[in-house]
């Protein structure tokens, strides 16, 4: 089996990760690069790892080599450049989260610095390995809907979710992440690309931080949830009750503190998801528009928006013969066509990891690409290249309020 090491055992690396790969055997997990203690030593324990196999710093692990076949590089959005150069002069086979980078600039040098590179590089673009992107993409292919001729990608953040990641979380500053555009929809500029199948020539966006505003405050309120909000009965992004009652409780598990009701309300005292959404330091869009042209002559609209109560991607594709379209989320695809105005529904199950299936689907698509890298054709991905410098011209045209050519 081959063998591999996880940098960074967060969310992705310890907890979308390794477990699959572990129950699927895709890799043998052979060591850890984790600085937090705690955290390190619970990756250690889950997967029997030797001590000279954990360590709290990548610089050292890669001072002594190649390791093992491959690396996943799972830290935070401005922590990708500098492991990722050291793997490949080290010749690992690597899983870049995206975004690969937080900068145009530093997209560039990874695109350069990986023209030829002859092990596997690949990012998170999870979404294109989903089953329902497969059902989706093998309708196109089965001509089903004709030539595409445009298509709508809407990214429903849910309400609860935007205040948790991107007002109050650690994706809500451009400063210190990136902006909303480049830090979650990459993923979508990737899905575009994958079922156009061309390349983008010219786009134009718009969008704001409208809402999570201090001037939107429905009055006057304290600095957090938890110091008695005279708003609090009717605050629909009161932190209690959305972490102990609402959608947010599903990143409850991210405070590190017990579970009863107590517990949370005390971890919202401190820590930053108590604050009040009105007066947070945030600056990243609530919602934003692209509108794109591609080289085959596609046009794509994209919306990725705040402002909706699940937190879901919906999509639609109009080709020549037909439409098709549905909700990733729920697996529920519509296929019409214009011959015989006929409507046929297809529900798509996927095998439970997060991401509708997409995590599985990349895991199982990594360790394929790492399996058969020599008789490949190309092994570094070179669409995530556009995918990212797409977004980056997206948020160029949104500041600057011009069209971009690509
Ligand atoms: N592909 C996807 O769909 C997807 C989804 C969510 C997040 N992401 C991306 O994945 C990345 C990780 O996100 P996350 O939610 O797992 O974050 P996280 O904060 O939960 O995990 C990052 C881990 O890296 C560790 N770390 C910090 N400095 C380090 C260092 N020098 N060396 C090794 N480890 C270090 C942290 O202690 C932490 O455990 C981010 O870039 C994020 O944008 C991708």
């Amino acid at each position: 089996m081959k063998t591999c090491i996880i940098i960074g055992a967060g969310g992705r690396g310890k907890d979308a990760y390794a477990p699959y790969i572990h129950e699927k055997k895709l890799f043998k997990i052979v060591g850890v690069v984790e600085p937090d203690k705690q955290k390190r030593e619970q990756f250690q324990a889950r997967y029997d790892l030797p001590d000279d196999m954990c360590f709290s710093d990548y610089k050292v692990m890669f001072s002594k080599g190649r390791l093992a076949d491959a690396v996943l590089i799972c830290t935070q959005d401005r922590m990708h450049i500098e492991p990722t150069l050291l793997a490949k002069k080290c010749g690992y086979h690597i899983l870049l989260e995206k975004p690969i980078a937080p900068t145009l600039r530093e997209v560039k040098l990874l695109e350069k610095a990986f023209e030829g590179y002859d092990k596997v590089f690949m990012t998170g673009f999870v979404l294109r390995y989903t089953p329902f992107i497969e059902k989706i993409k093998e309708i196109i292919r089965d001509g089903e809907i004709g030539e595409i001729v445009n298509l709508q990608l809407n990214e429903n953040e849910g309400f609860w979710h935007h205040a948790h990641s991107y007002v109050r979380g650690p994706w809500s500053q451009s400063k210190t992440s990136s902006p909303l555009i480049v830090a979650k929809s990459s993923h979508d500029m990737d899905l575009l690309l994958y079922l156009v199948g061309s390349s983008c020539t010219y786009l134009s966006s718009y969008g704001d931080n409208t809402y999570f505003r201090p001037e939107n405050a429905p009055g006057d309120v304290p600095d957090r949830c938890t110091d008695g909000c005279p708003f609090a009965d009717t605050c629909i992004y009161n932190a209690v009750e959305q972490y102990t009652n609402g959608k947010a409780q599903y990143f409850v598990h991210k405070f590190e503190c017990g579970t009863e009701k107590e517990d949370i309300i005390n971890a919202l005292k401190t820590n930053p998801y108590g604050r009040c959404v009105y007066r947070c330091d945030n600056d990243v869009c609530d919602h934003q528009v692209v509108c794109l042209e591609f080289e085959n002559g596609v046009t794509a609209m994209f919306t990725v928006s705040a402002f909706s109560l699940e937190n879901n991607r919906t999509l639609k594709l109009m080709g020549t013969k037909g439409e098709v379209g549905g909700c990733m989320e729920t697996g529920e695809i519509l296929l019409k066509k214009f011959s015989d105005m006929s409507e046929t529904k297809f529900q798509i199950e996927h095998d439970g990891t997060k991401h509708c299936g997409g995590d599985g689907g990349l895991m199982e698509q990594f360790a394929r690409a790492v399996d058969t890298y020599e008789t490949a054709e190309n092994t570094v991905d070179k669409w995530m290249f556009e995918a990212h410098k797409i977004v980056f011209a997206a948020e160029k045209a949104r500041v600057s309020k011009q069209r971009m050519k690509l």
